[in-house]
């Protein structure tokens, strides 16, 4: 049977643990914090998914030592995400590791030791941007091969989320300055928390063949109040290598969120939407000659990883298979979050290298 370590048991943790219990396979779910483990016992597991499962072990990290695991999943705060990475590489030796994101802070350094490890111990590495793998986007894919909007003219992106809702999942915080979210240093703020739109944004680019993100122009909103230092608002203008100029907008004031994207073509458009209702996803595509495509995808918010975790159920077939979430992708997401705030905060056009 596939065996999955978790590390951290909190809100991500606590969704991937389900939905690899929903697979079959066997969880062993790992916190430093005791209370987070008897929150996800007691509060979070049964809250979520109606009652505690009791075959998923809850355990400090400590407790593994030693164990090998097939799938090493790491939902802990970003600031963590490298150094476990490289231990758990070291110690579990799986065969696939997905890395939450953002894939660490604004900072790239740590990465190469990353992608040097992982490859000499041959452990592929997965991101967890979920939004690439639902079934609205795999529904975008297939309309984005037909071709049927002409040629790309301009891409738009936007993560518009209010964090009370973050809150709201985390009680036990008070505020911003308690956990990463409230720092941009940290991986958090509007910049890290919500980069599923310049991750989408770059998905979609890649399907419509117009390559990488190479210029970044960045305006950012940034707050420093009661301890917690980060932007609230980023606002993006990229260019791809092909050429094509777009906007990525994320925030953490907006509410009720839009978390959306439009793909517009000489011939039509094609809209993608995540949660257009609490209970749909939207996919649409609007020709000018008056042909129109729409997909509601009902979902629930397990339905969110429910791609996600079937497709590392296929990478652990097959490691190596291409996928959307590899490494590469999650550090591109990186480069662009990197230059934005270098754009901002040196107030000029910052170009990606390599
Ligand atoms: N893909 C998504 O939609 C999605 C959704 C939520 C969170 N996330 C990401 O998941 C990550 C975690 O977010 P969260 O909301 O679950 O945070 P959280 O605060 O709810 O949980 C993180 C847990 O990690 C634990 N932890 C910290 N260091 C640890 C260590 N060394 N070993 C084991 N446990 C450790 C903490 O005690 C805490 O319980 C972030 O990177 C976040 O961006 C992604």
């Amino acid at each position: 049977m596939t065996s999955v370590k978790i590390l951290g048991a909190g809100s991500i943790g606590n969704h991937l643990a389900h939905g690899s219990r929903q697979q079959g396979w066997q969880v062993t779910l790992c916190d430093i914090d005791p209370d987070a483990l008897d929150r996800t016992r007691d509060d979070i597991y049964p809250g979520r998914y109606g009652a505690w499962d009791e075959s998923i072990r809850l355990c400090r990290p400590t407790d593994t030592e030693g164990e090998r695991f097939d799938l090493v999943i790491i939902g802990t705060p970003p600031d963590s995400h490298i150094p476990l990475a490289l231990a758990e590489i070291e110690q579990s030796r799986p065969k696939v590791m997905l890395i939450e994101k953002p894939l660490c802070p604004p900072d790239l350094q740590p990465c190469e030791a990353l992608i040097e490890l992982a490859a000499s111990r041959n452990v592929r590495v997965l991101v967890g941007y979920n939004h690439r793998l639902t079934r609205h986007t795999e529904i975008a894919r297939q309309w984005i091969a037909e071709r049927l909007i002409g040629e790309p003219t301009t891409l738009r992106a936007m993560t518009r989320e209010h964090w009370g809702g973050i809150f709201g999942a985390h009680p036990w915080l008070n505020g911003p300055a308690d956990t990463y979210l409230g720092f941009t240093s940290r991986g958090g703020g509007a910049l890290g928390e919500h980069s599923h739109a310049i991750n989408i944004w770059q998905y979609v680019a890649e399907l419509a063949g117009l390559g990488r993100i190479v210029e970044v122009s960045c305006l950012l909103d940034e707050v420093e109040a009661d301890g917690a230092a980060y932007d609230r608002i980023a606002q993006l203008s990229v260019r791809t290598e092909s050429g094509l100029l777009g906007t990525i907008v994320q925030d953490v004031v907006t509410r009720p969120a839009q978390k959306w994207l439009r793909l517009e073509g000489s011939d039509g458009y094609l809209e993608w939407q995540v949660s257009c209702d609490p209970d749909h996803d939207l996919v649409r595509l609007v020709r000018h000659d008056g042909e129109v495509r729409e997909e509601r995808v009902a979902k629930t918010r397990p339905d969110d990883f429910r791609g996600e975790i079937e497709h590392l159920g296929h990478v652990l077939a097959d490691p190596a298979m291409t996928s959307p979430l590899d490494l590469s992708a999650g550090l591109d997401t990186m480069k662009v979050i990197v230059a934005a705030l270098e754009s901002a905060r040196e107030g000029r056009l910052v170009r990606i290298q390599g």
